[in-house]
């Protein structure tokens, strides 16, 4: 019988755990604060007070807790050299990471919707995305997202029997699966169709919309316009970019041995880089964002009372 999970992580040697941790640390405490900035920012600033914005801070509040259900028990392990996890813990972990993650296509998909209305429907957006709609499409996400998670969970039957040692720095499907002794046969096709279900729609709507956006902008005549309207939708690209490559190269690439850490490192960049890299590119690239934060600045500078 197996009562915990041991996460191999990224081995033992001890320089590269002090290394990682303050690596890992300060990612997350990055991560914390650009996107808990971001959403007091969407909250407070009345310019911020749109759909675009909105999707923006959901997005940054998802992230908070997309984080935090894998990096905090990393960080503890990587002090104490405790590397167990307990067998529901285990589950949890995967249950929500999967619930988040899959809340996050379906969040940047409405974003690329958003955008799409934006640029190529310019006449009609504020009819056919209003604050309603906005918020619809929000929580429609979060439910979807939970959604295939919640269906899939009663239907891992997995028996352990003995071999209980994770070869990765989470519990993700794949290696948990590679520990079964029951027959997975069925649970990978069941998973495999259900992520089909769940991912493959947001997946295509975000594509679709920015087909149709690079088209529409490319028909515009001035290079002027072209830029503006590009700037306004780049920042989402990347993110979406980053995202989607990532999780790809490592679900769908075949799963061997010597791909082994090679889809440790790529999982990193899903797990631990997007999260923070998203208030940055959006608050470096955004002209609004900035604005808004220039004036919490003002506000909160010494150089007030002085004067
Ligand atoms: C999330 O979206 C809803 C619906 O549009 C909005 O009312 C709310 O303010 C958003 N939350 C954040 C933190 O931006």
């Amino acid at each position: 019988m197996v009562t915990e999970f041991i996460l191999l992580g990224f081995g033992e040697n001890p320089d590269l755990q002090i290394f990682l941790f303050l690596i890992v640390l300060i990612i997350y405490m990055g991560t914390m604060v650009g996107n808990i900035l971001i959403v007091a920012l969407v909250v407070a600033d009345q310019h911020l007070h749109t759909p675009m914005y909105y999707f923006l801070g959901n997005l940054s509040c998802l992230e908070t807790f997309y984080s935090s259900t894998i990096l905090p028990r990393m960080l503890t392990s990587f002090v104490t050299g405790d590397r167990s996890i307990s067998f529901i813990g285990c589950f949890l972990q995967m249950y929500f990471f999967g619930s988040f993650a899959a809340t996050e296509c379906f969040l940047l998909s409405a974003m690329s919707y958003d955008r799409y209305l934006a640029i190529c429907k310019p006449l009609h957006y504020t009819t056919l995305m209003n604050n309603r709609d906005c918020l619809h499409l929000v929580v429609g996400s979060w439910i979807s997202g939970f959604l295939g998670n919640t269906i899939l969970f009663p239907l891992l039957k997995l028996t352990f029997c003995g071999k209980n040692d994770i070869d990765h720095f989470f519990c993700d499907f794949n290696p948990l699966l590679k520990l079964a002794c029951s027959d997975t046969h069925k649970i990978v096709i069941f998973a495999f169709i259900i992520a089909c279900i769940f991912t493959l729609p947001p997946f295509l709507l975000t594509v679709t919309s920015y087909v149709c956006i690079i088209a529409t902008i490319l028909r515009i005549p001035s290079s002027v316009g072209r830029q503006k309207a590009f700037s306004t939708c780049s920042s989402h690209l990347i993110v979406v970019t980053i995202f989607y490559g990532t999780l790809m190269i490592v679900y769908m690439l075949p799963n061997t041995q010597s791909l082994g850490d090679l889809n440790k490192v790529f999982s990193a960049f899903y797990t631990v880089l997007t999260p923070m890299a998203n208030p940055l590119i959006y608050s470096l690239r955004n002209k609004e964002v900035k604005q808004a934060l220039k004036k919490v600045q003002e506000k909160i500078t010494p150089a007030r009372f002085l004067s």
